[in-house]
């Protein structure tokens, strides 16, 4: 089976940028630049008090939006969190989980993490699951170490059928805004690793099946190379999602 039955996924993932302002200003060129007949699905995760407004903005575009991460407790004494209902209230459709500044700043840990993408499953959410090694976990040898174990606790207990709801992103962390970018091969080569470890987890039909994103200085100039690989089925795009010409430059690619 080809990758013709994986439809590409380009998503921004804003980080802690962009007031309200700003985003509709983004998002109206973008929405200006977009055919219509793009092939592959676009989407937007503003930080959450963006959302509401990019939700209004985007209603009756192919472009979805998602969250950046959620709280793993359906309500409560959490001051400061944001629950998986107040997300889908507002028609979130996608939940990037296990960023790794996430893991590093905030210290979410695997088992966290986990909560989090059954949590955002059963609220009908889809979870952007980010994956992926430092740069000494990569000079010591132990990318796929590290990122099958990353795999293992972060779908624990996920089943084959949820799988069809999760994307996998592959992050490493050395190239995340540092403007180095793995090379297509290297990147293409953990992608064709992480579909192998779903293989083993669940089978092979969920493993064709699965998205995976590769994430890390993505810029409209190296996306082309980037997406060709055969295992990578799209790209999770920090800084260059903020500036509307590149972030279009890497949806044509
Ligand atoms: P970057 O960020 O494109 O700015 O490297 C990617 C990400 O962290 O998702």
């Amino acid at each position: 089976m080809g990758t013709h039955t994986r439809k590409p996924i380009i998503a921004g993932n804003w980080k802690m940028n962009m007031t309200c302002t700003e985003a509709t200003v983004l998002v109206e060129t973008l929405k200006s630049a977009i055919s219509g007949e793009e092939t592959c699905e676009i989407v937007l995760c503003p930080p959450f008090t963006a959302l509401s407004t990019v939700r209004d903005l985007v209603e009756d575009t192919l472009i979805s939006v998602g969250a950046q991460n959620v709280f793993h407790e359906e309500s409560g004494a959490y001051t400061g969190e944001i629950s998986p209902s107040m997300l889908t209230d507002l028609g979130v459709e996608y939940v990037i989980l296990g960023h790794s500044e996430r893991r590093e700043i905030f210290k979410e840990k695997d088992g966290c993490i986990n909560k989090r993408v059954k949590i955002t499953l059963s609220h009908g959410m889809k979870p952007i699951l980010c994956v992926g090694e430092t740069l000494g976990q990569r000079e010591s040898g132990e990318t796929m170490a590290l990122i099958q174990s990353q795999l293992d606790s972060g779908l624990k207990g996920v089943s084959a059928e949820e799988m069809k709801n999760i994307v996998i992103a592959y992050e490493p962390v050395w190239a995340i805004g540092t403007g180095r970018v793995a090379t297509a091969e290297q990147a293409g080569e953990v992608c064709t690793g992480i579909r192998k470890h779903i293989a083993e987890l669940y089978n092979d039909e969920v493993a064709q099946d699965v998205r995976i994103q590769y994430g890390g200085s993505v810029k409209a100039n190296n996306a082309a190379a980037i997406l060709a690989q055969e295992d990578i089925d799209g790209a999770l795009v920090g800084g260059a999602a903020l500036v509307a010409e590149e972030f279009l430059g890497i949806i044509k690619a």
